[in-house]
């Protein structure tokens, strides 16, 4: 085993990990397997978005920012939290307080001075503007949205204010001079409401006149500054000086077909997550990446919020019932359905349940659909070639199971660049915009299940043949290399391919 980590990480000094579906897939665990190899383990997209669920001695936790590196052995090894993220203070302080419960150090984390910081309005306005109706996009309500605008807007704050109070006063109330006329024409009790929940302190920045109090925002962040100070550094410049000569595993966040700028748009994230947007995101360029391992979940896909989800098990049904639903919903559906029932929205629910595809941040039910190779032919363009397959022993009770190869398109005509696609047309590399996917028909390749346990399964040779021919399917179909498949959620529950 050790052998094969090592022949694919001979030479390479640089790894990116990224989901090449829509997020979920599977990154803390090979962020953690690859951990131990790298001397800097860095994020450079996202925010509290993500979420990660670390158990630290007895406890459960769930972190949101700090890189999953944190927990490895110290021996010298950095972690942290690049200028393309959203930095939300308050949630790194929850966080570290966490590690200090659990008597932990943390003077090996580190924060970039660039990163973006996330404002209490922030997640006001994400809520309030995603509430419902037509453009809803379903997002985490952890502010990403706005806080990416305002840095686009040029009107945003970054890390480094913290460090000089009397700017960050005056970038503050520019800022809020933007939001006010905007949070002014709505309802002051949708306002008041969202502003006690617990993630914006349960009420601490709220004012009945000014609908924000400034000077809260003021005092608290004051405080986040006093905890984190010591931490905020230049380290796009560390990234950079270690190149070549440290080894650096970059950790994505979310999924490519959540990326502001290849994603299935609107429905997407606002960070570049592809290998690109996390390249730039902690500060180099792309071409010093020597290797980026995409994970793609197998043999179903998941998908959280609203979007288009061409092989949706279930479809419109299934999109209804996980926007307002969590796991306890459905705990009686799932005493009952199977992964093999006739039902597909119930046959989602039992994969669903079968996988534990349940938001780590939000804790919403995931969308469950089958394989899809369109998309994940769309996402090799920009990113890797390279694939590790994660969550195959799911469907090892699944006695067929499909895979989509192709769309058909059944949409109104549609003018894309020169050319126009018309309905009955036949799509095989997906196209992402929304309106698009969403009249793509899939087409699929049934395949025999393998019907039994792979969990202890440690080679590829002692895989299932079934099982194998998929494997063999996905590369022929896609031409990505399988590099990696994934059986389990323990570290050695991992099969490297020769
Ligand atoms: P936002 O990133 O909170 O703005 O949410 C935008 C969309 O991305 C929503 O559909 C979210 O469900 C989705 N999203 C954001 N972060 C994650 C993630 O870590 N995993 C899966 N979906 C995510």
């Amino acid at each position: 085993m050790k052998s094969q980590i090592e022949t694919l990480l001979q030479g390479k000094r640089t790894i990116g990990v990224i989901c090449r579906q829509f997020g979920d897939t599977g990154k803390g665990k090979f962020v953690d397997y690859f951990a131990e190899w790298a001397d800097i383990i860095a994020r450079g997209t996202g925010g509290a978005n993500a979420g990660h669920t670390i158990k630290l001695g007895s406890n459960e936790y769930i972190f949101h920012l700090i890189p999953s590196g944190i927990l490895y052995d110290k021996d010298g090894k950095i972690n942290i939290i690049g200028g393309g993220t959203a930095f939300d203070p308050g949630i790194v302080c929850t966080e570290l307080q966490a590690l200090r419960t659990e008597g932990l150090s943390y003077d090996n984390l580190f924060f970039s001075h660039r990163a973006k910081l996330v404002l209490p309005h922030h997640m006001l306005l994400d809520r309030l503007r995603d509430a419902g109706g037509s453009g809803k996009i379903g997002t985490t309500g952890r502010g990403i949205g706005p806080v990416y605008e305002d840095h686009y807007g040029r009107i945003g704050l970054t890390v480094n204010d913290l460090l000089n109070i009397d700017l960050f006063v005056q970038k503050l109330r520019r800022n809020l001079r933007d939001k006010l006329p905007f949070l002014r024409t709505q309802d002051p009790e949708v306002i008041k409401g969202i502003m006690h929940h617990e993630h914006l302190l349960a009420g601490r920045y709220w004012d009945e006149q000014k609908l924000i109090s400034e000077d809260a925002i003021i005092d608290q962040y004051s405080k986040y500054a006093l905890e984190i100070e010591a931490m905020i550094a230049d380290t796009e410049e560390m990234v950079c000086m270690a190149l070549g000569d440290k080894n650096i595993l970059l950790e994505g966040a979310q999924g490519d077909l959540l990326s502001i700028d290849y994603g299935s748009y609107p429905y997407t994230t606002a960070s570049d997550c592809t290998s690109r947007g996390l390249a730039k995101g902690v500060g180099i360029r792309e071409g010093e990446l020597d290797l980026v391992l995409g994970l793609a979940k197998a043999f179903y896909m998941t998908r959280v919020g609203e979007g288009p989800f061409p092989t949706e098990l279930g479809e419109m049904e299934s999109e209804k019932w996980c926007a307002t639903n969590k796991k306890a919903d459905e705990a009686e559906f799932v005493k009952i359905a199977t992964v093999n029932d006739s039902n597909e929205l119930t046959q989602g629910m039992a994969i669903r349940n079968a996988g534990k595809e349940y938001g780590a941040t939000t804790g919403r039910a995931r969308r469950v659909g089958w394989l899809d190779l369109p998309l994940l032919r769309y996402t090799q363009q920009f990113s890797s070639e390279d694939l590790i397959l994660t969550k195959v022993d799911v469907l090892s009770q699944c006695e067929q199971i499909k895979i989509c190869t192709d769309y058909t398109y059944v949409g109104p005509d549609y003018r894309l660049g020169t050319t126009t696609l018309h309905a009955g047309d036949h799509v095989r590399n997906a196209i992402p915009a929304a309106e698009v996917l969403r009249h793509c028909q899939p087409v699929y390749k049934t395949f025999p299940g393998w019907m039994k346990p792979i969990d202890d399964v440690r080679s590829y040779a002692e895989l299932p043949t079934e099982l194998q021919t998929m494997i063999r399917f996905i590369e022929n179909e896609t031409h990505d290399a399988v590099q990696i498949v994934s059986v389990g959620p323990e570290r050695d529950q991992t099969i490297m391919i020769d």
